[in-house]
């Protein structure tokens, strides 16, 4: 069984990795905006990987015998003024997820709910990729700078994510 702090913690955690889902549809639509459809199909696919990823929060409650709530999911920003600044609100974001995660760790371990904290692994080693997947993205985007063609050869890449 889940003791009431942990499930209020995993149910917020849904919020969370649901916010971020619509936080990157955002980009998606942003990426469109401004032609650059290998950024939003990138985008796409880390949407629905974060929906995903509150589906397991949401198995994990559901196996622990606990219940699921579910929250307002807050409206996100959805303009950007350049790729390389929405990148940037991407990477933060994701740091602040990796903070979230850590915590939860910390709160299984003070509650000795070791199934919790085995869970929680995965998503830990997930933040690793996460925090080096967009921080990949942001770095080549200052190498870029102001080169259209760079910008151009790097949105082809990101084009063909899988
Ligand atoms: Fe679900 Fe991108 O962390």
């Amino acid at each position: 069984m889940l003791s009431p702090k942990i499930e209020k913690a995993l149910n917020a955690q849904i919020n969370a990795e649901l916010f971020s889902s619509y936080l990157y549809l955002a980009m998606v639509a942003y990426f469109q905006d401004t032609n650059l459809s290998g950024f939003a199909h990138w985008m796409t696919l880390q949407s629905q990987e974060e929906t995903s990823h509150g589906m397991k929060f949401f198995q994990h409650i559901i196996e622990r015998g606990g219940r699921v709530t579910l929250e307002v999911i807050d409206r996100p920003q959805f303009e950007w003024k350049s790729p390389l600044e929405a990148m940037e609100a991407a990477l933060e974001h994701e740091i602040y997820i990796t903070k979230r995660i850590n915590d939860l760790v910390d709160l299984a371990m003070d509650e000795k709910d070791h199934a919790t904290a085995s869970f929680l692994q995965w998503f830990v080693d997930e933040q690793v990729e996460e925090e080096d997947n967009a921080n990949g993205i942001v770095q080549k985007l200052r190498m870029i700078g102001d080169h259209p063609g760079g910008l151009f050869m790097l949105d082809r890449d990101m084009g063909s994510r899988a």
